[in-house]
């Protein structure tokens, strides 16, 4: 049927009306020139090389010893996005939302973006998503030329910088501690521990109880070093070996925080059976997960859904998923709980306990 030219000029006002509303939609999430720049400002400190001060872009690139006129096009790009304020041609100064990318900030966006430490090549392995959606295997070794957890072991800068991300956040792993009864434990085997926050909460607010950390040679290092700070060593044996070899035995609970979450559910299964061979009949294993980083936020769940697969080859799973694959591995579940901030911890006993 043909239109009069009246219904034909509101049909193309109408569909530029909804391309509109589309692009509003699609040009945010296209854009990779933007996340890249502030990463760059993060990387060089730049928030913390200008301080309180208004700085000229030649002292500027001085001071982060990078080149005047790129940096000066990063700066302009990022203050025409509302980050970094220029009062006057060629000279630049830290507004709120450049504040948060200085170092000491809580925020913890420096480290968060920054392409030279752990926050910033997970950024990074997303170049290869395409590579991940073809073949359903991680990114990373694509990207970055060996599989992650190998990768770290090989670029002590890197899992150092990942150890110090994985231990941050005090209120959370104070949740994660409080979360489970330990009074009945008398040696806690922290399988996967990392550099020892959860170990060093469990036996501060325990005085009874001893631990072992078990996690990989470099990672128990720093465990070793962390929980000799806070005078907690003598309390703590380490055991520098994978999860994937047999366990240290003699631990009456064993538990996995945040462990099953970066391996498929073949690879879970098998470090659950590690746990449970090593519990015996009389030992328990805990594991404790935080779906999608924290609870049901459905967005949340999707993207480190994603992040896990392209980064290790994980995948995040409900509670009933944990469920499962325990149960698979041969152990029984005895309890499943959330706690305030979103962790889900399941306390699991041999078959027939
Ligand atoms: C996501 S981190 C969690 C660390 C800690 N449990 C926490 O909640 O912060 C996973 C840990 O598993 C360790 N890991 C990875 N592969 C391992 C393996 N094959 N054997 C032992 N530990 C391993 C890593 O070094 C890292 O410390």
């Amino acid at each position: 049927m043909a239109l009069t030219s009246a219904e034909g000029g509101r049909g193309e006002r109408g569909r530029a009306s909804a391309w509109e509303a589309a692009w509003e939609v699609l040009a945010p999430v296209t854009d990779l020139v933007t996340p890249m720049a502030v990463r760059v400002a993060a990387s060089l400190g730049l928030s913390d090389l200008m301080g309180d001060d208004v700085v000229s872009v030649e002292e500027l690139a001085r001071r982060s010893v990078t080149d005047v006129d790129a940096l000066g096009r990063v700066l302009r790009h990022l203050v025409c996005h509302g980050v970094f304020v220029e009062p006057e041609p060629g000279r630049f100064a830290v507004n709120e939302p450049a504040a948060l990318l200085a170092a000491g900030h809580p925020s913890g966006m420096r480290a968060r973006l920054d392409l030279d430490g752990f926050g910033g090549r997970m950024d990074l392995a997303f170049t290869g998503l395409l590579h991940t959606v073809r073949t359903g295997e991680p990114a990373w070794e694509t990207v970055f030329g060996a599989p992650f957890w190998r990768y770290l072991a090989l670029n002590s800068q890197i899992s150092g910088s990942f150890d110090a991300m994985m231990a941050d956040g005090a209120d959370y792993v104070a949740d994660a501690a409080e979360g489970y009864d330990w009074s009945g434990a008398r040696h806690v085997v922290d399988v996967g521990g990392g550099a020892g926050a959860l170990l060093a909460e469990v036996l501060r607010a325990n005085p009874g109880v001893r631990a072992t950390l078990v996690d990989l040679p470099d990672t128990v290092e720093r465990g070793r070093r962390y929980l000799a700070e806070r005078g907690l060593e003598t309390r703590c044996e380490f055991a520098g070996q994978s999860f994937f070899e047999p366990l240290p035995t003699g631990g009456d609970v064993y538990v996995l925080r945040r462990v099953l979450h970066d391996w498929g559910d073949d690879d879970a299964r098998w470090v659950l059976r590690r746990c449970a061979e090593a519990a015996g009949r009389h030992g328990r294993v805990v594991v404790i997960e935080t779906p999608g980083g924290s609870g049901d936020d459905p967005a949340m769940f999707a993207e480190m859904n994603l992040r896990m697969l392209v980064l290790s080859g994980g995948r995040e799973r409900a509670a009933e998923d944990y469920v499962a694959i325990a149960t698979e591995a041969g152990l029984d579940v005895a309890g499943v709980h959330t706690t305030p901030l979103g962790h889900v911890i399941l306390d699991c006993t041999p078959p027939g306990d």
